[in-house]
C-alpha cells in the first residue's frame, strides 16, 4: 500500500487495491472487513458527493414513516454511520433494517480480478458479508461534474481531506482517480455493471432532484413500506435542500470548524445540477468528454447533466 502525504495539510492516505483512502479507515482494514452484516440489512452506497446525505435522511424518513421529531433523534452521521469510519464498523441504532453507509467501488470490468463474481468469490472493498446474506444495497449516482465541482469544494473545507489546489490542478487530480475513494469512473461503472446480480436500486441524483416525489417512492418499495400520499409528500418537503441546509441534524453545523470550516465553503452547498457549468473551461469540458467516453465505453449508463 502507497503512503501518500500532501504537504499543506499534512493528510496521510493510503492505497488498497488501488484507491486512496484515509490512514484511519486502512489502519482499521481488517475489523471492517470482518462486519457482519445481517440479511436484512440495508446499504447505502455512494461515491463521495453523490447526494449521500440527502438519501440518508430520505432513508431514515420513510423508515420513522414521517416523524420529523424521530429524525431529529441524532445527527445523520450517527443514525447511519459510514462502516469505514466507525470505530469499532458498527450497524446503525435503527431497529428494523440496520442501514449502514459506505462509500467503497466495486471492482470495475476492467479489473482482470472482476470474472471473480461469476463464480461467486467477490472480493472487493465491501466487507464479504453484505454479498453472503444477500443484502439490499441503495446506490445514487451523480453526474461525474457535478461530483468533480462538490468534491473540490468540500476538499477545501475539509481539513481531514488533501487540500485540492487550484482548481486546475484538482481537475487532474480527479480524472486521475487520485482523489480519497477512487475513482468515481470505476465506482459507478462497477456499481452499475452488479445493479441487476444482486439486491440494488440504482438512483440519480438529477432523477430525484426532478422528481423527488416518484423517486422517494421507489425506496419506499424497496424498503417494503407502504406510506400514503399525505407521509411522502411531508417527506418530500423535509429533504428538500433548503430544510436540510437549515437542520443541525443534517448540516454538519455539529461538527467542529477544525474538521469542516463551513465559512470556506458549506456541506450544504448549492445542491444543483449543471454547477459545473460555471466551473469547466471550454477546453476542460471537451477533454474531459473525450475522457469520459473513453473510460465509459460499451456502459449503458446515462447522466443527465442539466435539468
Ligand atoms: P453541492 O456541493 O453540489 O451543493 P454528500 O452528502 O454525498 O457529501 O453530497 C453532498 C452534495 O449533495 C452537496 O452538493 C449538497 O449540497 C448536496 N445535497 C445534500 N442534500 C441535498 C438535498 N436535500 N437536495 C439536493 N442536494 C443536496
Amino acid at each position: 500500500m502507497a503512503l501518500t502525504s500532501e504537504l499543506g495539510k499534512q493528510i496521510k492516505l493510503k492505497e488498497v487495491e488501488g484507491t486512496l483512502l484515509q490512514l484511519a479507515t486502512v489502519d482499521n482494514w481488517s475489523q471492517i472487513q470482518s462486519f457482519q452484516a445481517k440479511p436484512d440489512d440495508l446499504l447505502i452506497c455512494t461515491y463521495p458527493k453523490a447526494g449521500t446525505t440527502w438519501i440518508q435522511e430520505i432513508v431514515d424518513m420513510i423508515e420513522q414513516n414521517g416523524d420529523v421529531e424521530k429524525c431529529q433523534r441524532a445527527i445523520i452521521q450517527q443514525r447511519h454511520p459510514f462502516i469505514e469510519w466507525a470505530r469499532p464498523p458498527q450497524p446503525s441504532e435503527t431497529g428494523f433494517h440496520h442501514v449502514a453507509q459506505a462509500s467503497f467501488k466495486l471492482l470495475s470490468s476492467s479489473n482482470p480480478r472482476s470474472s471473480a463474481y461469476q463464480s461467486a468469490k467477490i472480493t472487493d472493498l465491501l466487507p464479504p458479508s453484505f454479498w453472503e446474506n444477500n443484502c439490499k444495497f441503495l446506490y445514487v449516482a451523480r453526474n461525474a461534474k457535478d461530483c468533480m465541482v462538490s468534491y473540490y469544494h468540500f476538499q477545501r473545507m475539509n481539513h481531514k481531506l488533501p487540500d485540492p489546489g487550484t482548481w486546475e490542478e484538482y481537475f487532474e487530480t480527479f480524472i486521475n482517480g487520485k482523489v480519497v475513494w477512487g475513482s468515481w469512473f470505476d465506482h459507478v461503472k462497477g456499481w452499475w455493471e452488479m445493479k441487476d446480480r444482486y439486491q440494488i436500486l440504482f438512483l440519480f441524483y438529477e432523477d430525484i432532484k426532478r422528481d423527488p416525489k416518484h423517486e422517494i417512492q421507489k425506496v419506499m418499495k424497496f424498503m417494503g413500506k407502504n406510506l400514503d400520499e399525505t407521509v411522502l409528500d411531508k417527506i418530500v418537503q423535509e429533504t428538500s435542500f433548503e430544510k436540510m441546509k437549515e437542520n443541525p441534524m443534517t448540516n454538519r453545523s455539529t461538527v467542529s470548524k477544525s474538521i469542516m470550516d463551513q465559512s470556506i465553503s458549506p456541506f450544504m452547498r448549492k445542491g444543483t445540477v449543471g454547477d459545473w457549468k460555471n466551473h469547466f473551461t471550454v477546453a476542460q469540458n471537451e477533454r474531459f468528454d473525450e475522457i469520459y467516453r473513453k473510460k465509459m465505453e460499451g456502459t449503458s449508463i446515462n447522466f443527465c447533466m442539466e435539468l
